[in-house]
């Protein structure tokens, strides 16, 4: 796609000023300029109508709504890896191309991932806690007792790039690997051992299970009640995935009654979560406000990556990191 003029860029989120100098050269560039509140949706229906860009966030809905009124949309680059705030079938009706974040994530994510997994089963931020609390005024033999990482069984539910790299991370635990996904994956098995089963074999045979599942309508709601019930009572649940793929009132009813002993949550159903929400309320719960990817170094090189597409998209070469 070639245009004369320099093409126009809205950004629905701000950005360091540094990293989005170095692309003045190439786009007119308009960002939503306050740093504590996102785009009202109003306001970006109302950018978009001039823009051959957008670069968005995974809080953005892209649907219909929005493609109907930005008539020079060509592309919209997500920042993020997931793309489900994104309708592709609307996307590809109005004709716009669109890119998401991969791979420059992946170790970042699977770092988080399984951080959470270890604060999880160690019960470290409820130690935080009984210090902050100031209650620690001895101590006892099973003080904040937790679950062992090393040698249990961990559970992949997606063994995609970032579930690979969790697996690696596992590997130096001496953890035994299963992992569940649409497809196989042949390299995991060769490199890890890991060993593919089904998804109530992972259920029934994981300590710790990790869900790191897209939302699609294939995934909605996997992690439900009957799932939570297949479960060993003394398993731990992560999800650094995508809320949608959990029932978080089963999840609750599961942890409530014991059905399950943790869980640690990067997503949620519908984020923002308050601190009101019912998971919030319980001990044995970690909850995180969706930070997966969000190291500095790797937040800079996702933003690159989605300049960088608009650039080879602009000069007519393409995107770098489409997805179709
Ligand atoms: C993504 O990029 O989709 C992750 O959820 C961010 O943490």
């Amino acid at each position: 796609m070639l245009l004369v003029s320099k093409p126009n860029i809205y950004i629905s989120r701000k950005l360091p000023d540094y990293l989005v100098e170095p692309f003045y050269d190439y786009f007119n560039i308009k960002m939503w300029p306050k740093d504590d509140e996102p785009v009202p949706r109003d306001v970006l229906l109302e950018e978009v109508k001039e823009a051959d860009g957008l670069l968005s966030m995974l809080s953005d809905a892209i649907n219909e709504e929005l493609f109907k009124q930005a008539p020079n949309l060509k592309v919209v680059a997500n920042l993020a890896v997931g793309y489900d705030n994104i309708n592709l079938e609307d996307a590809a009706k109005y004709d716009v191309a669109v890119a998401n974040t991969p791979d420059v994530l992946t170790e970042t994510t699977a770092d988080l991932t399984f951080g959470l997994l270890m604060a999880t089963g160690r019960r470290l931020i409820e130690a935080m806690d009984y210090i902050r609390e100031d209650r620690w005024t001895d101590w006892s033999p099973f003080l904040l007792a937790g679950k062992d990482i090393h040698h249990q069984t961990i559970g992949i539910v997606g063994m995609g790039r970032i579930g690979r790299a969790v697996a690696r991370r596992a590997k130096g635990f001496n953890m035994p690997i299963l992992y569940h996904n649409r497809s196989r994956n042949e390299e995991a098995e060769e490199e890890l051992g890991a060993r593919y089963v089904d998804f109530d074999e992972l259920l029934e045979r994981s300590d710790y299970v990790v869900s790191l599942v897209p939302f699609s309508e294939e995934t909605k709601g996997i992690f439900n009640e009957v799932a939570f019930q297949k479960m060993k009572e003394s398993a731990i649940f992560i999800n650094a995935g995508r809320g949608q793929t959990m029932d978080e009132e089963a999840l609750y009813n599961a942890l409530v009654n014991k059905e399950i002993a943790a869980a640690g949550l990067d997503v949620f159903q519908q984020e923002p979560i308050r601190k009101d929400h019912p998971l919030m309320t319980l001990d044995n719960v970690v909850c995180l406000p969706h930070i997966g990817s969000a190291s500095v170094k790797t937040r800079e090189d996702m933003i690159k990556l989605c300049f960088n597409n608009f650039k080879s998209y602009f000069d007519g070469k393409g995107l770098i990191t489409e997805v179709k």
